[in-house]
């Protein structure tokens, strides 16, 4: 494993389970120290901090629901408490809800714009203000999705917040580029994890699916995880306002039978 984040502090939050703790793990396996945020999930929240300074590196966890702002202000006050600095975020944490959009209840669209895209905006005004005031560089990683493209029947509340995510990413991009702060998101596709339990307890649907992946195959959290250390390092330094798709071919495949 390179070592290319000694010396970094990371935040990720969700990461707790999912693609957000195989990121975790990955970026602390590369040298960063590292903060997580929960909403529920104190138990997985626990292992990560236990498998993480496991590898010798610092870690900390702390309840917050990012769809209140309050809360993810406070998540990276506590981050840079417990850990000095933060120089990456991941926003990770997100949510679906699948209704017919005619049955979209107010109260399900808020739950889905307010973590997925409300607490993206906020948490990550936090991070470059307190980049801003400390004069430092940093490294901002959304985790979108294909659905930042694709259409998703009965999930448009989601693709309203990932397109939002999009559309943040490149105006960010620009107004923080004299910060020397990049901004990037990663748009998965189909990967294993609670996002998608419902989905991968339905075998009719699952091979409905994987007909659609070219690679023949879901992702797992670790295949998301290489490319967010590489965008959280200096490798990336000149990269900035990019989505990059860890789909399996998913979004763009189209074939006339
Ligand atoms: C969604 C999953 C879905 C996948 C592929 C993801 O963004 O969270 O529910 O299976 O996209 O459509």
């Amino acid at each position: 494993m390179p070592n290319r984040l000694t010396g970094t502090v990371a935040a990720v939050t969700g990461g707790d389970q999912g693609i957000g703790r195989a990121i975790a793990e990955r970026l602390a396996q590369e040298g960063a120290d590292v903060a997580i945020c929960y909403r529920k999930n104190k138990k997985g929240a626990d292992e990560v901090v236990d498998s993480i300074t496991a590898t010798k590196r610092r870690a900390a966890a702390f309840q917050a629901d990012v769809g209140s702002v309050a809360d993810g202000q406070r998540f990276i006050e506590q981050a840079v408490e417990a850990l000095g600095k933060v120089d990456i975020l991941v926003n990770n944490a997100g949510l679906e809800k699948r209704a017919d959009f005619w049955e979209v209840t107010e109260e399900d669209f808020d739950a889905v714009l307010n973590v997925n895209l409300k607490g993206m905006f906020f948490v990550t005004q936090a991070v470059v203000r307190h980049l801003r005031q400390a004069r430092r560089s940093g490294k901002i990683i959304n985790i979108s999705s294909v659905h930042e493209e694709l259409p998703f029947p009965h999930f448009a509340s989601y693709c309203a917040s990932k397109g939002g995510i999009k559309m943040l990413t490149r105006n960010l991009a620009i107004e923080l580029a004299p910060d020397r702060i990049t901004i990037n998101s990663i748009a998965p596709g189909a990967i294993e994890t609670p996002i998608n339990t419902k989905l991968l307890n339905d075998p009719v649907k699952l091979k409905e699916l994987l007909g659609n992946i070219p690679l023949g195959r879901l992702g797992k959290p670790e295949d998301v995880a290489g490319l967010a250390s590489f965008l959280a390092s200096d490798e990336s330094d000149y990269v900035t306002g990019s989505t990059f798709f860890v789909d399996g071919g998913l979004l763009w495949n189209y074939q006339e039978q």
